[in-house]
């Protein structure tokens, strides 16, 4: 009895964060209203959704105490519980640039991480928050959707895990001339979305696109059956189970967030005057485990994740048994992170670039899609058509005319590493690590342009809503002072007692830039954005390449790390906490600070220094990509487009 009670308990009951398709459903909207307002910073209003605030606030108390303490311990010169009075509060931004991003960020997660071997201390486990864009939300979803494993295991499959199956390629996993296997994979990808389709929903090529990186990152697909059409392939599964999973259930793993960001209309992207794709004043929306919205002053609203998908007018349903659930399917959500298709607009100028993919949607896969859909943006119904954010005066939310949200890669306004949720005075975060592998140079390294976005966003649309300390005025600053070679300390004084969430206050931002080896040899980790897939062998050079790198501090003269950078960090982390106690800097702290902090004082010092030791800027890159110089942080648009023709001409094979 007992067993076969167990065998049929499965069947009944229906699995947590999974649904039964890739197709959303409608339901009875609840009572209550969907849109909740953030409030605003302004006048103290500003909060944090219900759950995620009971999430951190059980794991500041009940999780991260012990932790604070054992990393704490010995060596800061400081007495712990003098600094405890309020602890420090951690976040983690890993920026895009495909898969070169999502290996960048996972290989300096290992030197986060305190099961790894050699690592900074553990403050992975210590982080309240990690933010991931594009490649970047890549990695931080499979972290939190697979419980939170170590880098290696995840990545490589190692001790239970799929691991990410990379040496297939996410267009032509079959390779080049694998026409068999592509054609099954594609007839996996556009069942599910043609169902959607069916369904009623508004459909793009970024479904496609999601529901392969599904297979890729997620542990629905196996190598063995990465080409069964017969296999779910996680079809069903939802962003939303990063709250069944254990870690989460024990407040064990930092809150997770994927940064996407949107625009109003073809029109506006092509016709504006941003040297991005889109402006930088437009609404920046995050996903959480509980929420999708935004706390940009032109929002400052949020709806349930559950209920994603569900058209509101000026906030009501116009139909009470239509609201919508299941739509934030997990590929979907790290999709529309990643979806750049847009940028080839720009590119392109004209409406045959759209008819085409229209046409290769509708005709060639033989979906049919609502005639209202976009094309080549994430298509979301839009909970905020008619809404007006409080305190704009009359102004409405951008996109408030538009029946379709229209939302796209997180880094198409310029700004690659997804700060600006962690920059929500509501989260009170000291310190952030802004993770940065964006391919700006010429040679696929990063240069500060995306700090630069962040930097230019908070001064000119987001003033006292959330602050950012001074860096370099330029690229040409960044890497004049060797600032894209090592890691530096942004901010590290502000003047408000420690207090993050004042007003102008701000917390300290650790730039970790994708960097070549300090050895000047070794595994490069510059790959092209659009390397779409890697050897085995090449995984775990990179993994191991950008575990270095973290690890490695301000090397100076022959040495090729810093012994002293994990307690410079350490000192960093507890900066703000230190202040908020009356205590002052110790002596070690004060000596590890001035070696990494950045300030106008010491530019000139930090560029003669580069200047003598000759810098080393990594002007070669690695093979196995297009070359090209970008004028975008993220994505070559030249490169877009020959994604884009070429995921067309999988659809047609
Ligand atoms: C603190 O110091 C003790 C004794 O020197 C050492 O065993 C321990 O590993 C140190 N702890 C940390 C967190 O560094
Ligand atoms: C550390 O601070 C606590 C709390 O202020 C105090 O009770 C304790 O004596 C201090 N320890 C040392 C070694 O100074
Ligand atoms: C720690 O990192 C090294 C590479 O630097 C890796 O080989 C090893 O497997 C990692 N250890 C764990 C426990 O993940
Ligand atoms: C995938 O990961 C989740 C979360 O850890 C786990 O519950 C599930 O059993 C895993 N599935 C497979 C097929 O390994
Ligand atoms: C672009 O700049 C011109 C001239 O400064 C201005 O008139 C126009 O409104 C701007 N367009 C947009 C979309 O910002
Ligand atoms: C939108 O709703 C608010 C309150 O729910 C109401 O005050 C306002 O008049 C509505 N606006 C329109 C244009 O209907
Ligand atoms: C409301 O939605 C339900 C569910 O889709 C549908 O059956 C019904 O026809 C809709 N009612 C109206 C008035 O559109
Ligand atoms: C949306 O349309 C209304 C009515 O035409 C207009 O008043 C409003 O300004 C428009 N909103 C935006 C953001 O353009
Ligand atoms: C920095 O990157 C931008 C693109 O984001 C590029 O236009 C610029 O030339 C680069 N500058 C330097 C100094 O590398
Ligand atoms: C920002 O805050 C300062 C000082 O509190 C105030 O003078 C200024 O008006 C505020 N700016 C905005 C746009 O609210
Ligand atoms: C920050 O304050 C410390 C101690 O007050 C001082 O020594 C240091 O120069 C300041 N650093 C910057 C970057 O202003
Ligand atoms: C930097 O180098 C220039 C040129 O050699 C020199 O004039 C200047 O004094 C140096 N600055 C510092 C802070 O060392």
């Amino acid at each position: 009895m007992l067993l076969s009670a167990a065998l049929t308990l499965p069947l009944v009951a229906s699995v947590l964060g999974q649904a039964a398709s890739y197709a959303p459903r409608l339901v009875d909207c609840p009572t209550e209203s969907l849109i909740e307002r953030t409030g605003s910073p302004l006048d103290g209003s500003q909060s944090l959704q219900a759950d995620e605030a009971a999430y951190i606030t059980t794991r500041r108390s009940q999780v991260l105490p012990p932790l604070w303490t054992t990393y704490l311990a010995n060596d800061t010169g400081y007495n712990v519980s003098q600094l405890m009075i309020e602890e420090p509060k951690l976040g983690i931004a890993t920026s895009g640039g495909g898969l070169r991003a999502s290996l960048y960020g996972a290989g300096t997660i290992a030197a986060l991480d305190s099961r790894n071997e050699t690592n900074l201390g553990g403050l992975l486990q210590l982080a309240e928050y990690t933010a991931g864009l594009s490649g970047g939300s890549w990695a931080v979803s499979s972290f939190a959707m697979n419980d939170l494993p170590t880098t290696y295991d995840l990545v490589l499959g190692q001790n239970g895990q799929t691991g990410w199956l990379l040496d297939m390629d996410i267009l032509a996993p079959g390779g080049i001339l694998g026409f068999g296997d592509n054609d099954d994979y594609y007839d996996i990808l556009t069942e599910d979305v043609r169902a959607k389709a069916q369904a009623g929903f508004p459909v793009s090529l970024v479904d496609i696109w999601g529901r392969g990186l599904s297979m890729h990152f997620f542990n629905g697909t196996t190598e063995s059956d990465f080409f069964d059409t017969n296999s779910l392939h996680d079809q069903g599964l939802l962003w939303s189970s990063i709250r069944y999973t254990q870690n989460f259930q024990s407040h064990a793993q930092p809150f997770p967030i994927v940064v996407s960001t949107s625009r109003v209309s073809m029109e506006e992207q092509i016709t504006g005057n941003s040297s991005t794709v889109i402006p930088l004043r437009n609404t920046v929306f995050e996903f959480t485990p509980y929420t999708f919205g935004s706390f940009d002053h032109t929002l400052s609203a949020r709806i349930p994740l559950t209920f994603l998908g569900t058209y509101l007018n000026n906030g009501t349903a116009v139909n009470s048994s239509a609201c919508v659930n299941d739509f934030d399917n997990a590929g979907f959500v790290i999709g529309t992170s990643a979806a750049l298709f847009n940028a080839v607009q720009n590119e392109f100028s004209s409406d045959t670039f759209t008819n085409l993919i229209s046409t290769l949607l509708s005709d060639i896969t033989d979906i049919q899609t609502v005639d209202y859909a976009v094309p080549l943006v994430s298509n979301i119904l839009n909970s905020f058509f008619g809404f007006v954010p409080e305190g704009q005066g009359s102004a409405p939310f951008e996109s408030n005319n538009n029946t379709v949200l229209e939302v796209t890669d997180g880094g198409e306004n310029g700004e690659n590493v997804p700060l600006g949720p962690l920059l929500v005075k509501a989260r009170e975060l000291d310190i952030i690590l802004a993770i940065d592998a964006s391919a700006d140079t010429d040679f696929f390294w990063p240069n500060g342009t995306s700090l630069l976005a962040t930097a230019e966003r908070t001064r000119d649309y987001s003033a006292n809503y959330t602050s950012f300390p001074r860096i370099p005025e330029s690229p040409d600053e960044f890497v004049a002072q060797g600032l894209t070679t090592r890691p530096t300390f942004f901010g590290c004084n502000i003047t408000t007692n420690g207090n993050v969430s004042a007003p102008g206050a701000y917390p300290i931002i650790v730039y970790m830039p994708n960097a070549p080896p300090p050895s000047g040899s070794g595994y490069l980790t510059n790959t092209s954005t659009f390397k779409l897939n890697y050897d085995p062998e090449d995984v775990v050079s990179f993994l191991d390449a950008a575990h270095v790198n973290g690890m490695k501090g301000f090397e100076t003269g022959d040495e090729t790390s810093d012994p002293q950078w994990p307690l410079a960090l350490k000192c960093a982390t507890v900066d703000r906490a230190r202040t908020r106690a009356g205590v002052a800097r110790s002596e070690v702290c004060d000596s590890l600070m001035n070696k990494y902090c950045w300030s106008d004082g010491v530019a000139e010092i930090l560029t003669n220094y580069t200047a003598s030791t000759g810098g080393n800027l990594g002007d070669n890159s690695n093979g196995g990509g297009t070359s090209g110089a970008s004028s975008l942080s993220a994505l070559s648009l030249s490169a877009v487009a020959g994604l884009v023709v070429a995921t067309g001409m999988m659809l047609m094979a």
